[in-house]
């Protein structure tokens, strides 16, 4: 009977879960107030790294055999894939990281496809309560895959109800108020986390550890990026040249959500100002209108670099220091725009923080050691 409570009281919780329970990064300040758009290089940062639903839905590849690169965590990720199939098994609970856009949700559909199971997919911040957590988990079936983005901001309490959930498929839940509250253990069916994080070094050890697979997503070559575009410009009905899709692709940051993007920019520009054909000269021309530049750095970027050379004097800075002189948030700068900057060389990370080098400089056209303050 008391079970029979839990289990009513978990499916309540959850069907208000469910009604809430796609995954919706909450609004930043950026994007609630559209009184920031008014400057147009916000809009062209913002629009070309935010997820645009419609175009990820047609977009997003949904086998394996659609995904491009990554070989490495691909190959992994089907042999688990192939041996929980053979045994019968789920699969094991996976985490994958990555800066955004790179194919963490896609990877967590494909898993879930590819093993023939349904996916149940929320995100951190909109499980408020362990109510949420547990009518979620009662409401999966053997072998289902729940997947949890952003999920390095899970709050604590909710975390530690994760951990038994995810080592014995158990669920202890607490049922009543005052004098008679109790707890009652459900148990779970045998089902596969798959989390997905752009910050897995803010996972704390305990969750971490609870994932048998981890797996990092790295930025994608020009080249993969060229077979992306392709495949979308096919999806999309858009005529395009392969040097065409090239240019796209070497300006994209490495990450196929911006090419994907680009493609629709770069398709615009080429349908109202000529025929439509993407050649690798509208293409040029059009990443050129947007200012995104021959390495692919748009506006904010130049922004972040020229405030480190010109306003720090070349760094070490502090990043919220460099957050407010760029009018950026601190977490924006960490996940979106700095892994890409780092990975090209155009910023050191110490631990007395960001510095610019050798090559920020030369890309502002500035010497080291010399900054003018003329930019400003
Ligand atoms: N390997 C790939 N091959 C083809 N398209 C891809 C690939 N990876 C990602 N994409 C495309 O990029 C889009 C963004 O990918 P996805 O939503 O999976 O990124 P993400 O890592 O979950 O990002 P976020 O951290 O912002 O949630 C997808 O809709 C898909 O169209
Ligand atoms: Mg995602």
């Amino acid at each position: 009977m008391q079970l029979q409570n839990a289990h009513s009281a978990a499916r309540r919780a959850s069907s208000i879960v469910n009604r809430h329970s796609q995954i919706k990064k909450p609004l930043s300040l950026r994007t609630a107030l559209p009184i920031f758009r008014a400057v147009p290089e916000r809009v062209i940062s913002d629009v070309l790294s935010k997820p645009d639903p419609a175009l990820e839905v047609t977009l997003r590849p949904s086998l394996f055999s659609e995904f491009t690169g990554q070989a490495k965590v691909k190959e992994r990720l089907e042999i688990t894939v192939a041996a929980a199939r053979q045994r019968g098994e789920a699969l094991d609970h996976i985490l994958l990281s990555g800066p955004p856009g790179l194919g963490k949700t896609t990877l967590a559909h494909i898993l879930a496809k590819a093993m023939g199971t349904n996916l149940k997919a929320t995100s951190g911040p909109t499980i408020e309560k362990a109510a949420d957590l547990a009518g979620l988990l009662t409401n999966l079936e053997e072998g289902d895959v729940l997947f949890i983005d952003e999920i390095h901001r899970l709050q604590k309490t909710i975390e530690e109800y994760l951990y038994p959930a995810m080592e014995d498929f158990k669920l202890d839940i607490i049922i009543d108020q005052g004098p008679n509250a109790r707890s009652v253990r459900l148990n779970l069916p045998r089902f596969t986390l798959i989390g997905a994080t752009t910050r897995s070094g803010l996972l704390t050890a305990p969750l971490l550890t609870r994932f048998p697979i981890r797996e990092r997503l790295d930025y994608y070559q020009a080249d993969q990026l060229q077979q992306i575009v392709l495949r979308s410009a096919r999806l999309l009905g858009v005529e395009i040249e392969e040097k065409g899709a090239y240019e796209i692709a070497r300006r994209s940051r490495g990450t196929p959500r911006i090419a994907n993007n680009l493609l629709r920019r770069v398709r615009d520009y080429a349908q109202v100002k000529h025929e439509g054909r993407i050649t690798p000269a509208i293409a040029d021309r059009a990443l050129a209108l947007l200012e995104i530049d021959e390495n692919g750095l748009e506006e904010m970027d130049k922004r972040i670099l020229e405030a480190i050379i010109v306003k720090f004097g070349g760094g070490p800075v502090g990043v919220n220091s460099l957050a407010v002189a760029v009018g950026e948030e601190p977490d924006t700068l960490e996940e979106v725009y700095e892994p890409y900057l780092i990975m090209e060389g155009y910023l050191n990370r110490t631990p007395q923080g960001r510095m610019a080098t050798e090559l920020s400089y030369r890309k502002l056209g500035l010497k080291p050691g010399g900054a003018q303050p003329k930019l400003f």
